[in-house]
């Protein structure tokens, strides 16, 4: 069985802000967790290599709440897709779910290895695809939080 998770703090103001400037609140389903320092933990659900990429989903979702309702921002099932030209996290945005946004991008860096585990640490900047989901406030290129994933896999 693959085990693993994926760690992102978002952006590190955001919490913060949503938290205590705009006295909202967030919630996590689906075996999503929150550190001690506000970065959000999604378990791995499926790990896929193929030639010289790796696509990597998670599973779980958080959702910031402020505002009377006017911010509303779920970030559901996060997943990485990185190969020799870039890495892409996209996650699934809105009350169903169903549509996804490509968020972040990252450099084209190898994943690190130790032992069998892939560990890996990437700074992400938002793509213009997903500025809408953080209302317009962050502009391209913002830097996010950086990713970290640990995952043991099998095979
Ligand atoms: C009644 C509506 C709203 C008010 C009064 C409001 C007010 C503010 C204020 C005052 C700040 C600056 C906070 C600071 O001091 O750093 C801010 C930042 C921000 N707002 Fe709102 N906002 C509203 C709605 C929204 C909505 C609908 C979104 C959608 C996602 C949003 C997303 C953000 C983000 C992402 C930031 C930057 C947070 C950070 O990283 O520092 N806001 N807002």
């Amino acid at each position: 069985m693959n085990r693993g998770s994926l760690t992102w703090a978002v952006r590190d103001s955001l919490l913060r802000y949503v938290t205590v400037i705009a006295r909202g609140s967030y919630q996590m389903e689906g075996g999503a967790t929150v550190t001690d320092d506000g970065a959000f933990t999604f378990p791995l659900r499926n790990a896929v290599h193929v030639g010289n990429e790796w696509r990597l989903s998670f599973e779980g979702s958080v959702r910031f709440t402020a505002h009377h309702g006017f911010l509303d921002v779920r970030i559901a099932d996060p997943e990485i897709v990185t190969g020799p030209v870039d890495g892409v996290l996209s996650v699934r945005t809105g009350d169903d779910g169903t549509s996804t946004t490509a968020v972040a991008a990252t450099g084209a860096e190898e994943l690190g290895r130790d032992g069998t585990d892939i560990v890996w640490t990437a700074n992400l900047h938002l793509l213009e695809t997903g500025v809408e989901l953080f209302g317009g406030v962050y502009p391209v290129g913002t830097d996010l939080a950086p990713l970290n994933i640990r995952a043991s896999l099998d095979s």
